[in-house]
């Protein structure tokens, strides 16, 4: 079989932490499943720039480009936030995305029955819950045009702006619009098109694109409205479509719903499957070191990159029951601990997931 490489830059915080545990299960499925993939490793975020002085080097965006795929644990933290913004973390998050076109961001928020009770909602609104928010990841606020100004009256005024261009927009829509076809066949765009101009050609191109998928019910709402709607009645949701804002602040609202934002994974795609997969969450300073995060969002985001860059199914499904099986037997990080279950830490989990994995 050709061996197909994949490159894993733990991060900051508990990336380190959290990606020692996907890597057991990753490694156990390459060889269960004979999967013919290869790790490289190298740094990103606040470890880049311990080790490079920059927080996404050359010779790494060039080791990402030539990998199938990327594994990402989370970058930040509090040791790098007086730095000036273009040589933060987050700045090397954004340009590995950017550089790569990862412009489709696939955050699945699932909700595992035995979960209901974690959920900060009432276990009816949340049972079953299983949406889709695809989030466009390499434009709009992020990287518009910016700049911070020195006034007249010697005041400083800092500006973003927030640009789409018509081709960026469809090839989002599009990206939602099949993401649908797969799924319930309902699609709901997320806009703020009472207010923006940016939102009101979104919904343009958005109603353009749907012509071509006429089996899909296409409704729009406004952002504000989506943000309510999401924890009133999550589940009249299939697939959402919306901005790189509005995606990633939804998403953090729909991990909830799921239990925790320990159990969100992504994927973010260019237009041929080439894949970077990442938990939604950050670093978590306030818990970092302590072995308590929680690995599933990374290990699902492993299974994410089994099924959509390397199209094997089997494996990532494979994976999806081990963490289900996992929490049949009660075990619970913290973040979703209930009374009556069985506290583990980071490395327990991950264990006990690779020890599912195994027996399947
Ligand atoms: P965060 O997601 O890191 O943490 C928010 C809260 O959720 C914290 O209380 C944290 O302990 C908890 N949490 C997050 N992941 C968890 C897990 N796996 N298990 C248990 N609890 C978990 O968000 P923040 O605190 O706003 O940001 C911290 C740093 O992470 C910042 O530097 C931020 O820029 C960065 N960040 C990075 C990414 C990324 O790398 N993709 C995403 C979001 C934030
Ligand atoms: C995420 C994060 C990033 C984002 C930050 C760290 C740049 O919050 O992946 O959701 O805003 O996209
Ligand atoms: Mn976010």
């Amino acid at each position: 079989t050709v061996t197909k490489q994949i490159l894993v830059l733990p991060g900051d915080g508990i990336g380190p932490e959290i990606m020692a545990e996907a890597l057991k299960v990753l490694r156990l499925a390459i060889d269960k499943f004979q999967l013919g993939l290869e790790l490289v490793f190298d740094e990103l975020g606040g470890a880049a720039i311990d080790k490079y002085g920059v927080p996404l080097a050359d010779d790494t965006l060039a080791k990402a480009k030539k990998a199938h795929a990327v594994l990402l644990g989370a970058v930040g933290g509090p040791r790098w936030d007086t730095l000036e913004r273009s040589i933060r973390p987050e700045r090397g998050l954004l340009k590995i995305r950017s550089e790569l076109g990862l412009f489709g961001n696939l955050r699945p928020a699932i909700l595992y029955p035995q979960l209901a009770s974690a959920s900060s909602l009432k276990p009816e609104v949340v049972s079953g819950l299983d949406i889709l928010i695809v989030r466009e990841l390499t434009g709009g606020i992020y990287f518009g045009p910016r700049e911070t100004k020195v006034l007249d009256n010697g005041e400083r005024r800092a500006q973003d702006t927030l640009p789409y261009s018509e081709s960026e927009i469809r090839r989002i829509a599009k990206v939602g619009f099949e993401m649908a076809m797969l799924r319930n066949k309902r699609l709901c765009s997320v806009d703020k098109a009472n207010v923006l101009e940016s939102s009101q050609l979104w919904r343009e191109i958005v109603e353009q694109v749907a012509k071509d998928y006429p089996e899909v019910e296409l409704s729009h709402m406004y952002v504000d409205n989506a943000a309510m709607q999401l924890v009133r009645a999550p589940k009249q949701f299939d697939v959402i479509v919306t901005d790189n804002m509005f995606g990633d602040i939804l998403s953090d609202e729909a991990s909830m719903l799921t239990g925790s934002i320990g159990m969100l994974p992504s994927a973010s795609l260019d237009a041929n499957g080439k894949g970077m997969y990442e938990p939604c969450h950050g670093s978590a300073p306030d818990i970092a070191g302590k072995g308590i995060a929680n690995p599933l969002a990374t290990i699902l985001s492993v299974s994410m990159m089994l099924r959509y860059t390397f199209a094997q199914p089997e494996a990532a499904s494979a994976i999806e029951q081990a963490v289900s099986d996992v929490l049949d037997q009660n075990l619970r990080t913290a973040d979703i601990w209930l009374e009556g279950m069985h506290k583990v830490g980071t490395r327990e989990m991950g264990d006990a997931v690779v020890a599912a994995l195994a027996k399947l």
